[in-house]
């Protein structure tokens, strides 16, 4: 059976509506990120992914600078655990390996360890604390 989502590369000028109501979900209302640290001068310059379901209600999200920083993944919590969130950060490997990067690298939220484990992506360094919450830098050598 097929996905009952999309998933799609989108310019943030493209995207942004749907880009800010997952982030705001997620990040400022769920997690409790201060919206100031949330919105940053960088959105303009990532390459976005966008998960929409089949009744196109935007459901996930990442971005991928131009270095192959990855991050802002997030699936709104009634489509966790149905592989949306892997389906986002595939879309971002596979824009990367299109581009020829031979690196990418997340800041991962330690809770969310296991799931970048899953794609190959291993920890470097020390725990950090980042909006409040920790984190720890992971990379993943394409
Ligand atoms: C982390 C997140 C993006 C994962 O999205 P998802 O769509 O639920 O993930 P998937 O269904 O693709 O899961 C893939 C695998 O990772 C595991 N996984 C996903 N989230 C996990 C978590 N928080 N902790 C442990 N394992 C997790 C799943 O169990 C699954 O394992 P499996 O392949 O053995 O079944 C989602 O939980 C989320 O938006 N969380 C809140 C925001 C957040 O923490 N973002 C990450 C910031 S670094």
């Amino acid at each position: 059976m097929s996905n009952p989502f999309t998933v799609s590369l989108v310019c943030w000028h493209d995207g942004e509506p749907l880009l800010k109501s997952i982030r705001e979900a997620v990040f400022i209302r769920e997690q409790g990120v201060p919206a100031e640290l949330e919105w940053d001068e960088f959105d303009k310059s990532c390459r976005h992914a966008l998960a929409l379901s089949q009744r196109g209600e935007a459901i996930g999200c990442g971005r991928m600078f131009s270095n192959g920083h990855i991050g802002r993944i997030a699936v709104m919590q009634q489509w966790r655990k149905k592989k949306v969130g892997t389906a986002i950060v595939e879309a971002l490997l596979d824009y990367a390996r299109a581009h020829d990067y031979k690196e990418v690298d997340v800041d991962a939220q330690t809770q969310a360890l296991p799931f970048y484990r899953g794609f190959g992506f291993a920890e470097q360094g020390e725990e950090f604390i980042d909006a409040g919450l920790p984190h720890i830098k992971m990379t993943l050598q394409l």
